[in-house]
């Protein structure tokens, strides 16, 4: 009788024993935390890998590269599992509404469309883009790192109607070319040395370049302008490289304030009209304090020595030719005596790629 209880209580020691070690192994979970490990060896962190394993992802995704978009929407509210492979082929280290990007999966656009769109816009042009009906080869437009999404109608517009490359209608566009000029701008008072000033970025009545400094007498022609001190500076490095040339080259104009330059708008308009290609008050590059306009012995500058030795040596000095008779269409003037500081680097980077500052600008500058 002894006995059998005996067996009885290890029978049920057993058991207990056995229960407790099932709880346990449910609490602890090794394999839960075998799989964890092992997401977060991939790269995710371990919020994002419980929620990967809580959607039963866990096999599929440790399958695959690790996904920077997957790490940071996974837990989403709109996270949806039927769409992982799409999720898991967007190439975006962006966070954004995943309502929207299932808006977009929905609208049968590409993993790679939609990592571009995601990259070129925010939410709130995302939205209105995956609101409208399928756009045909949007990547043409959007491989462009610059490109911005909420531009996509009047990119197609501008290439349709001009027939330009896809890369020219982006760059145009958010120069702002495919407007009137002076028509639609952007008020711009953050003093910097690449600031740009245009017919569509203006500047207030009470924007002052920082550190004005007068030019020396022996570099100005009559009265000496001022502009900021590394500009000064700058131009004297040139002034005299060039001399070493046996040429001479004096600043004839150099800040401009905005009333400066209302009265000049005045007056060059009462005398040749409201056509006449004088910069209007505040849209001046004069009064960034960072441009020159170039005067040689003589006074005849276009034609001179001196042009053609500053169109190809004022980079090495920090200063372009603001305003080519070859690029007209996209500045609105020709002037070839407008030298603009930007400094040593951008300006040969600009002077080896050919091209204006304006679209320099929109191209790697402006962010
Ligand atoms: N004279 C040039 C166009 C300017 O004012 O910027
Ligand atoms: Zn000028």
């Amino acid at each position: 009788m002894k006995k059998v209880r005996l067996k009885l209580k290890k029978k049920n020691c057993l058991i207990a024993i056995g229960i407790l070690v099932f709880i346990i192994i449910e609490i602890i979970n090794p394999s839960r935390i075998i799989a964890i490990n092992k997401l977060q060896n991939k790269g995710y962190s371990k919020n994002a890998s419980k929620e990967i394993i809580r959607q039963g992802l866990k096999k599929k995704v440790l399958e695959m590269d690790f996904n920077e978009f997957l790490e940071l929407n996974i837990s989403d509210e709109a996270f949806d599992k039927d769409n992982i492979d799409m999720y898991c082929s967007i190439n975006n280290k962006k966070k954004i509404s995943l309502e929207l990007v299932n808006k977009l999966i929905e609208k049968k656009y590409n993993a790679e469309e939609i990592s571009l769109i995601i990259r070129s816009g925010d939410d709130s042009s995302i939205n209105s883009f995956a609101s409208n009906s399928k756009y045909d080869n949007i990547s043409d437009y959007l491989k462009y790192d610059y490109a911005k999404l909420g531009n996509i109608d009047r990119y197609i517009t501008y290439k349709n109607t001009n027939g330009v490359s896809y890369e020219e209608a982006v760059t145009y566009v958010n120069i702002g070319l495919d407007k009137e000029f002076y028509s639609d701008y952007k008020e711009i008072n953050e003093f910097s040395l690449t600031m740009l000033v245009n017919k569509y970025n203006k500047l207030s009545s009470d924007f002052i370049p920082k550190n004005l400094v007068k030019f020396e007498k022996e570099y100005c022609s009559s009265e000496c302008p001022m502009d900021n001190e590394e500009v000064v500076k700058a131009f004297y490095e040139m002034a005299k490289a060039i001399r070493e040339e046996n040429l001479t080259i004096y600043v004839n104009s150099g800040y401009r304030s905005y009333q400066d330059q209302e009265e000049i708008y005045k007056e060059f308009t009462k005398l040749y009209g409201e056509n006449y290609d004088v910069a209007h008050a505040g849209f001046s590059e004069h009064q960034t304090g960072l441009t020159v306009d170039i005067g040689v012995k003589g006074g005849i500058f276009k034609g001179s020595k001196e042009e053609t030795w500053l169109k190809n040596n004022s980079y090495k000095y920090g200063f372009i030719l603001r305003y080519d008779s070859n690029k007209v269409k996209i500045t609105g003037y020709n002037e070839p005596w407008h030298f603009r500081y930007v400094g040593k680097d951008i300006a040969k980077d600009i002077y080896e790629k050919k091209i204006t500052f304006d679209e320099y600008y929109v191209k790697y500058l402006e962010r």
